[in-house]
């Protein structure tokens, strides 16, 4: 298949039905662009995977709340286009915010016990605006299935439960995060840091690393796993904690013990930069 770009959503939802038609297995890696390592592991998996594959772009706008960075959020749609082309991608689609959310669009899916807490309880509207768009997505390109980060670790969670609950028949696969050599989580906001908000970011991974290691050595109570993540990364002067919690890894309940496989999932502000990081913790 030759390279191709595609804006309308019409025309996408066409060529996935005749991709289908077709008996190809179609692979989707739903993206905002602004691509780094951990995306190009996502299209990698995907083109290991599927016969075609589609990369979206598509900057949501109804996943950002009112006072978020929708109207500064990194975009680069040339150099995306150039590396998804050099992971042997078929099909970019790149739509614009009116295509996708028509006048009168008011349609959204709600995941609701396991898009409360966390990311959900500090970006009201968050995962709703999450949901809708990959719902759309979906049904747009018609994927057999489809690739997204381990960093999004609630999303993932919210995603898994969307398809299950609504029986989209899409398989959904979960990617490792991917770090920079010194250990931060890629992604496309470390691009808002300054060097120095750079390296305190550094103490997320560091936080996490900690408790880990805690809990690699005895340690299963919650708030003292919590407190030694919390207190390393409290240390930088730039970090504001949004939240900081360990929780059961399926249903991302509160825990008091890790009896179960558990979560520590973090949201911290370095200076106005507002990074996500997660590591599962498995007695
Ligand atoms: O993880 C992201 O980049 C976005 O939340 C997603 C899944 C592409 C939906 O807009």
């Amino acid at each position: 298949m030759n390279f191709e770009i595609i804006r309308d959503p019409r025309l996408m939802r066409a060529r996935g039905e005749d991709l289908r038609r077709d008996g190809r297995r179609v692979a989707v890696v739903p993206t905002m662009g602004y691509l780094h390592d951990g995306h190009l592991s996502l299209l990698r998996a995907a083109r290991a995977s599927a016969d075609v594959v589609i990369l979206t772009i598509f900057v949501n706008p109804t996943q950002f709340g009112p006072n978020e960075d929708l109207a500064r959020y990194p975009r680069d749609e040339d150099g995306d286009l150039a590396k998804a082309r050099g992971c042997g991608i078929d099909l970019a689609f790149c739509p614009d915010a009116a295509a996708m959310y028509p006048p009168g669009a008011q349609t959204f899916v709600e995941v609701r016990e396991l898009a409360r807490p966390l990311c959900g309880e500090k970006r009201p509207g968050h995962f709703a605006g999450v949901a809708t768009v990959v719902t759309k997505l979906f049904n747009l390109t018609q994927a057999n299935v489809a690739f997204f980060g381990a960093k999004d670790f609630q999303q993932l969670a919210v995603i898994r439960r969307l398809v299950r609950d609504l029986d989209l028949g899409v398989e959904i696969v979960g990617v490792p995060i991917v770090r920079e050599p010194d250990g931060l989580a890629m992604s496309s906001r470390n691009a808002y840091l300054s060097a120095d908000e750079r390296r305190q970011a550094l103490a997320l991974s560091a936080g996490l690393a900690a408790a880990e290691a805690a809990f690699a050595a005895g340690e299963r109570d919650v708030a003292a796993l919590v407190a030694t993540a919390g207190a390393l990364i409290a240390a930088q002067p730039a970090a504001r904690i949004d939240y900081l919690e360990l929780r059961d890894a399926d249903e991302l309940a509160p825990l008091e013990r890790v009896d179960r496989p558990a979560v520590m999932a973090l949201a911290v502000f370095i200076g106005k930069t507002r990074l996500i990081d997660n590591r599962v913790l498995r007695p």
